[in-house]
């Protein structure tokens, strides 16, 4: 569905991008006019909902890549991939990395054989590693078997997941990235807001979302925050110097736009840092 929504940007709303991601449509598996129809089978605010929280946290997390790669970071973690197209988007910013797609093992399995059909070749320096976060997995040994060096500093992205986590495995997980962890790592990440703090908008989304994501994906919501909420379980986690974004702080990614896109109080983002030495 995330990747549905990057794609359907380029189709449905008006020129110029807030972020282009060509290659969503292919590994999505959804015609053009299918994406299209879903996305106007939307109430229009509701559907900009959903594709300006996929785009804002895709756009956040480049330019995040972008300055840790600046301050020499060299290795990037993607927790959840989904059908992220970041290796292959971003040839650019990708070959200075080497990349780790971290994600359930079903997903992943999904993606591998989109990726095939599509004959999208990964690049030498993506690894793929299957993990169940909800089962305790051995993280620390899978990265290391895919060639993770724990003494490099890592920018890791979490993004799209933690909503369908405990607070108990989102803080087991958090303490297990710390270990992992050199000086100087980044973590980027996004989280539903609770109910209270979105808007009307955002609120018809979630209505939406919610029952969609644990009946037809078997997924359910299960975390919800207040951005000091989130900040406090960071720390929990070993990650103290968290700052939080609302979505409309990204509101000049939307400025000019003619066909009424713009930021809605429904997913906050988060970058959190372990001190340099
Ligand atoms: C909404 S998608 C987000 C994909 C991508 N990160 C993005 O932002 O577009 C959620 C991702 O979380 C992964 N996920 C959900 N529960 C998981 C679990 N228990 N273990 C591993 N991955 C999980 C799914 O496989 C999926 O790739």
């Amino acid at each position: 569905m995330a990747a549905v929504m990057r794609a359907s940007h380029l189709l449905v709303d008006d020129p110029p991008p807030i972020f282009r991601d060509d290659y969503a449509l292919a590994l999505s598996e959804v015609p053009a006019e299918e994406a299209t129809a879903l996305v106007r089978g939307f109430e229009p605010a509701i559907g900009a909902v959903f594709r300006a929280t996929a785009l804002v946290r895709a756009r956040f997390s480049d330019e995040q890549v972008q300055e840790a790669a600046a301050a020499g970071t060299r290795q990037y973690v993607i927790l959840g991939a989904g059908l992220d197209t970041f290796a292959w988007r971003r040839p650019d910013l990708a070959t200075g990395f080497e990349v780790f797609e971290v994600d359930h093992p079903g997903t992943q399995e999904y993606k591998r054989n989109r990726l095939q059909a599509e004959a999208m070749a990964a690049p030498a320096n993506l690894h793929f590693v299957p993990i169940d976060f909800a089962a305790q997995p051995d993280l620390v040994g899978a990265l290391a078997e895919a060639g993770f060096q724990a003494d490099r500093p890592t920018i890791w992205s979490w993004l799209g997941v933690m909503v369908y986590l405990t607070h108990d495995q989102i803080r087991s997980t958090l303490t297990t990235l710390t270990q992992l962890s050199a000086p100087g790592s980044v973590l980027v990440a996004d989280f539903l807001l609770d109910r209270s703090l979105m808007d009307e908008a955002a609120r018809a989304a979630d209505d939406i979302g919610r029952p969609a994501a644990a009946d037809e994906g078997g997924e359910p919501y299960v975390s919800t925050f207040e951005p000091n909420q989130i900040r406090k379980l960071m720390a929990s986690g070993g990650w103290s110097d968290c700052r939080t974004w609302l979505p409309y702080d990204f509101e000049p990614w939307f400025a000019g736009r003619t066909d009424g896109l713009g930021p809605s109080t429904y997913v906050g983002l988060l970058v959190a840092r372990l001190p340099k030495e």
